[in-house]
């Protein structure tokens, strides 16, 4: 007789998206290939225009991948050489990139031991006169305690911008992220709740003067062809990349209902002691980009997931301190405590909407038979 073998549960699947909504996307396609707008033009004006909406900002102003609009930003707020911007170190590594691009130096602070968000409370012993900026992330799609950050940015006159890479529809305070700093920064990275057919970013900002500057510094420092104002870059959205936008942004609600309803399951069904879940604060209406756990013995559980045919991930074995990339600044190993906890702990559970009821239960049997799990 034949034992039935489970089908693997990756960490995430982009297969299942990708087949409801193929023949959308290809009516979509072609539309741009019989326009030949591959780069910029109205198919992402059209979602320039619908995403705003949906952040309920302004504007938006599309890119090439979210690395560049973190890049871009602090362009577009005057921060280069001989400032300094505050930026957690458990988030991936691009949030500091942007910083390192501009010719600033990133400075890192820790996170809560719960909610693994930036820790407003350690912000001010970061504070230096060269301090320009603080970058709060939106990490794993959970916002983070933007009043508390805004306030220290507000008495030191610093500029708070949001990394909302991860959080494309979350909300703080029943308000949807992208509106609540300067500008915040967007990533629309295939594997993001909002993903392209293609890499692709972008900025949102209630400011007229921000979207202009961005829309000429994304274009060669352009706004009039062979014009050229300043020093730009090639950082434009690509018309099919637009296209495919526009049509799951249609859809985006409906994914991150689901994600939510899986998170909520884990959240009411994990019920071992093994397994620490993250802290969801009242105010915050994540759409769980991923769903994060802790656990002490990570190599001995992540064999037992994958005995159970379970795959899951790691965001992020290496806290941005702590990176080869960084060494130059001198950190060392205990000055972020808590990312450091998290960086040799964390490991992402299966996370995406078109999970099946079945594989949830299995996902949740497993782990509540791992160990001598009693309860
Ligand atoms: C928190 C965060 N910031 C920035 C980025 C950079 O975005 P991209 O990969 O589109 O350049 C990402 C995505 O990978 C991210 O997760």
């Amino acid at each position: 007789m034949k034992t039935e073998v489970a089908k693997k549960i990756n960490c995430l699947d982009l297969k299942g998206q990708h087949q409801q909504i193929k023949k959308e996307i290809f009516e979509a396609f072609e539309k741009v290939y019989e326009n030949t707008a591959f780069s910029g033009g109205p198919f992402v004006e059209e979602f320039e225009k619908g995403f705003a909406d949906f952040c309920g900002t302004k504007y938006a102003v599309g890119l090439n991948n979210g690395t560049s609009a973190l890049h871009l930003v602090m362009l577009a707020l005057g921060i280069g050489e001989g400032d300094e911007v505050i930026v957690p170190a458990n988030t991936f590594v691009a949030t500091a990139w942007g910083v390192s691009y501009s010719g600033a130096t990133p400075v890192f602070v820790d996170c809560t031991s719960d909610t693994w968000q930036i820790d407003a409370t350690k912000l001010e012993q970061k504070i230096t006169p060269k301090t320009k900026a603080i970058i709060g992330v939106h990490l794993y799609g959970q916002p983070f305690d933007i009043n508390a950050v805004a306030e220290i940015a507000k008495k030191h006159k610093l500029f708070l911008v949001e990394d909302a890479a991860q959080a494309q529809g979350a909300k703080y305070k029943n308000t949807v992220v992208g509106g609540f700093g300067e500008m915040a920064c967007f990533s629309f990275y295939p594997g993001k709740n909002l993903g392209a057919c293609g890499e692709a970013g972008g900025v949102t900002t209630n400011n007229e003067a921000y979207a202009k500057h961005l829309q000429s510094l994304r274009n060669h420092g352009s706004l009039v062809r062979y014009y050229h104002d300043e020093i730009g870059y090639n950082y434009r959205m690509g018309g099919l990349e637009g296209a495919s936008l526009s049509i799951k942004l249609k859809y985006l609600s409906g994914w991150n209902d689901r994600r939510k309803q899986i998170a909520k399951r884990y959240q009411g069904e994990i019920k071992n002691s093994a397994v620490k879940l993250q802290l969801q604060p009242e105010w915050a209406d994540s759409i769980y980009h991923l769903f994060v756990v802790t656990t002490e013995n990570r190599e001995e559980f992540i064999k037992y997931l994958n005995e159970n045919n379970i795959n899951p991930a790691l965001h992020y074995p290496v806290p941005c301190h702590l990176q080869k990339a960084y060494a130059h600044l001198g950190y060392k190993k205990g000055d972020c405590p808590n990312a450091e906890y998290l960086a040799e702990h964390c490991v992402s559970l299966p996370m995406y909407a078109e999970l099946t009821d079945e594989e949830v239960n299995r996902v949740i049997a497993v782990i509540n038979k791992y160990g001598n799990n009693k309860g």
